[in-house]
């Protein structure tokens, strides 16, 4: 994949599946805006870093984006698992605000570049558990429900404007959000265990499906919801 002369920006580059989608995209030669509310360390200085909370105003951030953007990706979210009657409308609305809000509020600051740039893509993050009941899931899989919702009514509004929409929907992936349930050995185990490929995912599993989905290869490709999920998705 070749994003030579492409301006992408990615929201929550500085950690997990973001910083890893950050990373390829540098090495495929693109130009990285990233929105978080820090930097990160292993970047190169290639990343040009815009400090947004996605919970805050981001009414400024249209005014720091270059003319043209050819790719969006959010991958900003949360694991909040709890038994549905100890879940609060806080935990709901929460979830709504961080993976549903932050997305629109971004996506509508850098709609004008998106649409400059004649063909643009924008990637957003789902779950397996939103086609997948899980129990505990109630507050994350509403709101990544949502995101679906959201990603293909967007698909449909902006098609004749050269924006194609996409989502992928990962399974457990080794990251920082994830740790609680990958914390020790024994988490770890069973977790692979579970997946029907016997293993759980990697950052990278995610920005390559990520990357495609940006990239020109994926040209004719909108609408659609790609489960990066080792299996758990579809397979018994
Ligand atoms: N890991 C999994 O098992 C898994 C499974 C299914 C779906 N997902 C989804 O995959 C996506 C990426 O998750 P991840 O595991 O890579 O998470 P992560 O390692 O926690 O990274 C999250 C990124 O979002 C940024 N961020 C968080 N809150 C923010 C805020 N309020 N404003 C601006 N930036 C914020 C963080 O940077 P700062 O802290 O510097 O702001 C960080 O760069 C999420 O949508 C998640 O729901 C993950």
């Amino acid at each position: 994949m070749n994003f030579k002369d492409k301006n992408i920006l990615v929201i929550g580059g500085s950690s997990g599946i973001g910083l890893a989608t950050v990373n390829q995209l540098i090495a495929a030669g693109a130009s990285v805006y990233n929105l978080s509310r820090s930097p990160s360390e292993s970047w190169s200085n290639a990343v040009t870093h815009l400090q947004y909370d996605v919970l805050g105003d981001l009414s400024s951030l249209a005014a720091e984006l270059p003319d043209q953007l050819h790719g969006l990706v959010y991958s900003v979210g949360s694991i909040n698992l709890k038994p549905f009657n100890r879940l609060t409308e806080e935990d709901f609305l929460h979830d709504y605000q961080l993976n549903v809000m932050g997305a629109i509020k971004v996506i509508q600051q850098a709609l004008k570049s998106l649409k400059a740039a004649k063909s643009s893509s924008i990637v957003l993050i789902s779950t397996v558990a939103v086609k997948t009941g899980m129990s505990f899931h109630a507050s994350i899989a509403s709101a990544k429900g949502a995101v679906e919702g959201l990603a293909l009514s967007l698909a449909s509004e902006f098609v004749a404007q050269g924006i194609r929409v996409n989502v992928v929907a990962p399974s457990l992936t080794e990251t920082p959000l994830a740790m609680a349930l990958l914390g020790t050995p024994e988490k770890k185990e069973a977790s692979a265990k579970r997946h029907p490929m016997g293993r759980y995912g990697k950052p990278e599993d995610l920005s390559s499906a990520i990357s495609y989905l940006l990239s020109d290869d994926s040209s004719w490709v909108t609408g659609q919801v790609l489960g990066v999920d080792g299996g758990m998705g579809n397979l018994k």
